[in-house]
């Protein structure tokens, strides 16, 4: 069993792109710059989003980040949107979700200019990337992949169970892993909540990829021998013996399945680097107008 290094691959990425950002200033070119926006105060939230700004400092880039009360109104961060879609500055935009229930999300991702969703959310960037054109790749599965061709895991011909259909991971790991690309080429099975025989599927699959946010959730008698196992769950599990009250886990019984795996990621240090990687890699693209292409 071999341990997928999140935080290894994420680092390397890392320090590929402080070295374009030296090239860039040296040449007298502008500066990665990211806006993200946060509204409330969810712990889970303002720790994502710190750790997306902290990484942006590391690596050279500019970031901006708009904090908004909880009741802040619908109208008012769409207009903070627009603003940051009109300042020739700001390269890349991300909202971190989820929003507030009174405000509509489909809304807020439509008013991003597609030029900047780094995020990969808006419907365009979608329609590009289910498509197979260069695009903005949601930054969860676009880091798995980044993760997979880093150790040269051989997807080709797999079958791969992806379970949870969000729009966020779900989906859109579904589409990248089925397509001809390395990696790539696999068999999918996207399941959900209604699907029926969940465990039969997953004793069946050659690459599990578990994003339903319920810890624990894949167990050892659900999964093949010799599986490799992509968990992207990061669930908050009441812990007195922490400082913060809680610890964090997957998706996955992490002790019990991974001495049946060939490859896992841990939790944390596993999916969650990746996706700030992958989120840098994409402002860097929008910062030098360029797509990245996964053919
Ligand atoms: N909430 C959970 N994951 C993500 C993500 O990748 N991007 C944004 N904007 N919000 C999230």
């Amino acid at each position: 069993m071999q341990i997928l290094d999140g935080k290894l691959v994420s680092q390397a990425t890392k320090d590929l792109l402080a070295q374009k950002v030296t090239e860039l200033k040296a040449l007298g070119k502008k500066t990665p710059h990211l806006a993200a926006i946060l509204v409330g105060n969810s712990g889970a939230s303002e720790t994502y989003v710190a750790s997306k700004v902290k990484s942006c400092a590391e690596i050279g880039y500019n970031s901006t980040l708009l904090r908004f009360d909880e009741q802040i109104s619908e109208k008012h961060l769409l207009d903070n949107i627009q603003l940051l879609n009109e300042n020739p500055d700001i390269d890349g935009i991300l909202v971190q979700l989820p929003l507030p229930k009174h405000i509509n999300e489909e809304l807020v991702i439509n008013t991003i200019d597609p030029t900047k969703d780094v995020d990969g959310f808006h419907p365009m960037n979608v329609g590009k990337m289910v498509s197979g054109l260069p695009t903005y790749v949601p930054a969860t599965p676009y880091g798995i992949m980044l993760m997979l061709e880093h150790y040269n895991i051989d997807t080709k011909g797999k079958h791969a169970v992806v379970i949870g259909r969000s729009h966020i991971v779900g989906t859109p790991m579904s589409i990248l892993l089925s397509r001809n690309t390395k990696p790539g080429n696999c068999t999918v099975t996207l399941c959900h909540s209604q699907t029926k025989n969940l465990k039969e599927l997953c004793l069946q699959a050659d690459i599990i990829v578990a994003a339903i946010g319920r810890p624990d959730y894949v167990t050892a008698d659900m999964v093949k021998e010799g599986a490799i196992i992509i968990d992207v769950g990061i669930n908050r599990v009441a812990d007195a013996s922490k400082k913060s009250g809680f610890r964090l886990v997957g998706d996955v019984k992490f002790d019990e399945v991974a001495p049946k795996c060939s490859f896992i990621t841990p939790v944390p240090g596993g999916v969650g680097p990746m996706t700030i990687a992958a989120l840098l890699k994409n402002t860097y693209h929008a910062s030098i107008g360029e797509k990245e292409h996964l053919n």
